[in-house]
């Protein structure tokens, strides 16, 4: 099969690695890609966000697949364009994308079919979200309703503060169209652990539990981030914890969304919080989540192509889904000043000593120029070892960071640590 992969992140690096190894794929294209994805694809200079640029190269090109990776272009409709051009997309149909696309959705969808999650209200109006804010009294959290690159949420831990982020997001525009409407919710506190799982619209299959690391520095202090790492499992994960999320968040997920009209085939990814009442869903994403995918993805012993035919097919129910032992950690190497400014181009070394350490290094931020990898992007890299322990995963991780550096390279040295 000719297979193009949508995307150039560390996540894409980790789902072409993936599907490399696959028999059934015999040649492999990632739009745009990155410097680490040239090793394993053709990358192709299109836009993530190009849909018709999209539709049209895969069409021309005769691909047999179509695997679409971040969430703008499923928000858009790339998966639509696709089948309709009669191309077998992976992903959800934007009808169904928008439980990450839509805050507001995904907590009236939650509120309809009795899914645990936090306490809301939904405003449009700048006023009446101010005046419930003070009724509520902090700390409360602060959500734009639309797309923000992760930066979208505020957890105040004051009622001006909220009223300040609040004023940002509807008055200021912050983050333009997606913060006119904006939900606030009650402040959860307890452990977070992410779950992915492979959905074909009517059934679902969870992969190994994982949690990020969001916040640029050590002890989680300093400004948000995409990820600067990432582990699975996670050990608050329990199998009586699975077995109650299974119960009374996925499958009702899933079949809040067939009801609806809006069959998910593709990624779900459920953000979770472990309060003291049980399991609550934070968020939800549409996709395979970055970097949690690195180390979940050095997991999984199973044919992923083979996964993501059946997730579009409907037979998810027949694939019998492996995992190794162990466990596995992403160590993100970012650039100095990430996430806030920072600069590219400069030259990476001891790529290859890192390999050669056992660990799969990943490529976030990166472009090959004339046989040399530059740093281009703020999450650089993302070396990802297995472990027969968790602990063992993390050592074998930053032992292979080690030889690696680049000018301003920046990381966690806590990643990993629960
Ligand atoms: P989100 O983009 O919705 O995942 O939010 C980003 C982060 O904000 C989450 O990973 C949580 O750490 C935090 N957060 C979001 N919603 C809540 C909530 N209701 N209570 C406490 N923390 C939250
Ligand atoms: N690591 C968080 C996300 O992918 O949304």
């Amino acid at each position: 099969m000719k297979v193009l992969v949508v995307g150039g992140g560390g996540r894409e690096h980790a789902i072409c690695w993936k599907l490399a190894q696959s028999p059934k794929v015999t040649k492999l294209y990632c739009a745009p890609g990155n410097g680490g994805i040239a090793q394993v694809a053709q990358c192709v200079p299109i836009k993530a966000t190009d849909v018709d640029g999209m539709v049209k190269w895969a069409r021309e090109n005769a691909m047999d697949f179509v695997m679409v990776a971040p969430d703008d272009p499923l928000a858009l409709g790339m998966v639509d364009a696709l089948e309709a051009a009669g191309i077998p997309a992976f992903g959800p149909r934007a009808n169904a994308a928008i439980i990450e696309a839509s805050k507001a959705f995904s907590k009236e969808l939650m509120k309809k079919y009795h899914i645990p999650t936090a306490k809301y209200e939904t405003f449009t109006d700048l006023d009446s979200a101010l005046t419930y804010i003070r009724e509520q009294g902090a700390p409360i959290v602060v959500k734009a309703d639309g797309l923000a690159l992760g930066k979208g949420v505020v957890v105040a831990s004051t009622v001006e503060e909220a009223q300040t982020a609040t004023r940002e997001m509807m008055e200021d525009k912050k983050f333009g169209e997606s913060g006119s409407t904006v939900v606030i919710e009650e402040c959860m506190t307890g452990p977070e652990v992410t779950v992915l799982a492979f959905c074909d619209g009517e059934h679902l299959v969870p992969m190994l539990s994982s949690q990020d690391h969001k916040r640029a520095f050590d002890g989680n202090q300093g400004p948000n981030t995409g990820g600067m790492g990432a582990f699975c499992p996670s050990p608050n994960y329990t199998p009586e914890i699975a077995e109650l999320c299974m119960r009374e968040i996925f499958l009702p997920t899933v079949a809040a969304l067939k009801a609806e009209g809006r069959p998910f085939k593709g990624i779900i990814y459920f953000g979770l919080m472990l309060t003291k009442d049980g399991p609550r869903v934070v968020e939800y994403n549409a996709r395979f989540g970055d970097p949690e995918t690195q180390p979940i993805l050095s997991m999984l012993d199973t044919d992923l192509m083979e996964i993501f035919q059946a997730c579009v097919d409907g037979t998810l129910d027949q694939v019998d889904i492996q995992w190794k032992s162990g466990a596995a950690c992403c160590l993100v190497l970012a650039s100095g000043g990430y996430p806030i400014s920072y600069k590219g181009g400069y030259p990476i070394s001891g790529l290859e000593e890192a390999e050669k350490l056992g660990a799969t290094v990943f490529h976030a931020g990166t472009k090959a120029e004339n046989g040399q990898i530059l740093t281009a992007g703020g999450r650089v890299l993302g070396v990802t070892a297995v472990g027969s322990s968790l602990e063992g995963a993390i050592r074998k991780a930053y032992a292979a960071a080690a030889p690696i550096s680049f000018q301003d390279m920046h990381f966690r040295t806590d990643i990993g640590k629960v």
